[in-house]
C-alpha cells in the first residue's frame, strides 16, 4: 500500500499550501521526505521514525525538543539565527510532537533548513577539522544542559552491559562457534579489565555526565556556503551520557583507511593525520569545558569504542548472526578482524594520540 504522505504532512502544523511531498536521500535508519510548498512557504523534513531502534518515540521526541529548545535560545543570545543554526520541530495539529498514524508508525517534521552542504563521507583532513568543529560546537551548545534526557537507548556504550551479553552468549554458543575463535576471545579478555576501569571512571562520575549527540557520522552536519558549520542534525541520538563516545566513536568510524569488512587487513589502519584534523576542529569548540579527566581519558574513548565493536561483531558472531546483516558465514568474523587490526592501530599510535590532544587542550 502506498502511504499517503500529504494526508500525513497535513497532521502537522505547516505554513502554507502543500505541493509535494517526495523522498529525500537514503537514510539507513527512518524514511526521510522532503515537504515542498507552495510560494514564499518554507519547506519541511518528513520522518517516518524507527520504533524499532528507539523507544519509545514519544519520549524521544522530547528529547530532542529540549535540546533543540536549548540550542535556540543560545544562538538567540549570541545574534545567531535560531531558525538556521537549530533545528526546528513543527508540533503535530493536536500540538504533540508526533503523529502516530493507523498502522502505529510514528512521524515527526522539522524545518528544512535551505542552502546547505551535506558531506557524505570525510576523508580528508580538511573535512575531518570540519567534522570536528561540528560535532565539538553541538556538545558546546548543550554543556549547560544539566536536565538529564530520557534514556531511549539503555547499555548504549555500556562495557559492563556488554560483557554480560558477552558472558551469556559464550555459555550458550548456540553453533559451536566458540572452540574455532579463540584467539579472538582472547584479544576481549585481555582488554576486559582496562575498559572496566574507564567505565567505572564514568559510573561514578569522575568523569562527567553530560549531553551526547552518538551518530556523528559528517552527514549529519549542515554546513553554510562558506564552509562553516550551521546545524547538527539527526537528534534521535542524543542520550545523557560521556562526551566521550561522541569523540571516540567518530574516531574510529572517520580514521579507518580500510572498509569495516575489509578482507585484506593490511589496508586497516588509523590514519594519525585525520585523528590530528578531527581533535583540533573538535578542540577548538570544546576545550572551553572539557575537565582534565575528559583530556586525559580523550584519546582512550577512541580505542574504548572500536574495542567496543570488536567485542560486539565478535558476539554476533558467536551468536549466529541475529543484530548485524550479513552477506556470508563469516562476515561478522571477517569485521572483528578488521575492526581488530584498527584497534591495534590505534595502540600502536596510542603515545602519538595523546601528543596531539595535549597540544591542542592548550591552545
Ligand atoms: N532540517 C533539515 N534541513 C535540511 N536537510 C535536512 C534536514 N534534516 C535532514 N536533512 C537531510 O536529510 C538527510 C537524512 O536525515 P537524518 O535526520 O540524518 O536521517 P537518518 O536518521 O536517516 O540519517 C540528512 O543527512 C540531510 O541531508
Ligand atoms: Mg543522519
Amino acid at each position: 500500500m502506498k502511504t499517503d504522505l500529504i494526508k500525513i504532512a497535513l497532521q502537522f502544523q505547516l505554513d502554507g499550501t502543500i505541493d509535494e511531498v517526495k523522498p529525500l536521500g537514503e537514510g539507513f535508519i527512518n524514511d526521510t521526505f522532503i515537504i515542498k510548498t507552495k510560494g514564499d512557504s518554507p519547506s519541511y523534513i518528513l520522518q517516518r521514525k524507527n520504533k524499532n531502534i528507539f523507544s519509545p518515540i514519544p519520549a524521544m521526541m522530547d528529547n530532542i525538543e529540549k535540546v533543540c529548545q536549548h540550542i535556540k535560545n543560545k544562538v538567540k543570545q549570541n545574534g545567531g539565527d535560531p531558525l538556521r543554526e537549530a533545528m526546528t520541530i513543527i508540533p503535530a495539529v493536536d500540538g504533540k510532537l508526533y503523529w502516530l498514524d493507523e498502522e502505529e508508525e510514528y512521524w515527526a517534521v522539522c524545518l528544512f533548513i535551505e542552502d546547505t552542504i551535506a558531506y557524505e563521507a570525510a576523508k580528508t583532513p580538511d573535512l575531518a577539522f570540519a567534522g570536528g568543529k561540528g560535532i565539538g560546537k553541538f556538545q558546546s551548545l548543550v554543556s549547560d544542559l544539566k536536565e538529564p534526557l530520557v534514556n531511549i537507548l539503555p547499555g548504549f556504550h555500556d562495557i559492563r552491559y556488554r560483557f554480560k551479553q558477552w558472558d551469556e552468549i559464550l555459555a550458550k554458543d548456540p553453533l559451536g562457534r566458540k572452540a574455532m575463535v579463540s584467539d579472538e576471545i582472547a584479544w576481549i579478555e585481555n582488554r576486559k579489565e582496562d575498559m572496566l576501569n574507564f567505565w567505572k571512571l564514568v559510573e561514578n562520575g569522575t568523569i562527567p555526565t553530560r549531553i551526547s549527540h552518538n551518530d556523528t557520522k559528517i552527514n549529519n552536519i549542515l554546513f553554510d556556503k562558506k564552509g562553516d558549520v550551521l546545524c547538527v542534525i539527526d537528534l534521535d541520538t542524543v542520550l545523557s551520557s560521556t562526551v566521550l563516545n561522541d569523540f571516540g566513536d567518530a574516531m574510529r568510524t572517520y580514521t579507518n583507511t580500510g572498509a569495516e569488512d575489509e578482507v585484506d587487513l593490511t589496508k586497516v589502519s588509523m590514519d594519525l593525520e585525520i585523528f590530528r584534523a578531527f581533535t583540533k576542529g573538535y578542540l577548538e569548540e570544546t576545550a572551553w569545558f572539557l575537565t582534565p579527566k575528559e583530556f586525559e581519558y580523550l584519546a582512550f574513548s577512541a580505542k574504548y569504542i572500536t574495542y567496543e565493536q570488536v567485542l560486539r561483531f565478535l558476539m554476533d558472531y558467536i551468536d549466529g548472526d541475529n543484530y548485524y546483516k550479513t552477506k556470508s558465514k563469516e562476515h561478522n568474523l571477517v569485521r572483528t578482524r578488521a575492526q581488530y587490526k584498527l584497534l591495534q592501530s590505534m595502540e600502536e599510535q596510542f603515545e602519538e594520540m595523546n601528543k596531539i590532544v595535549n597540544a591542542f587542550a592548550t591552545l
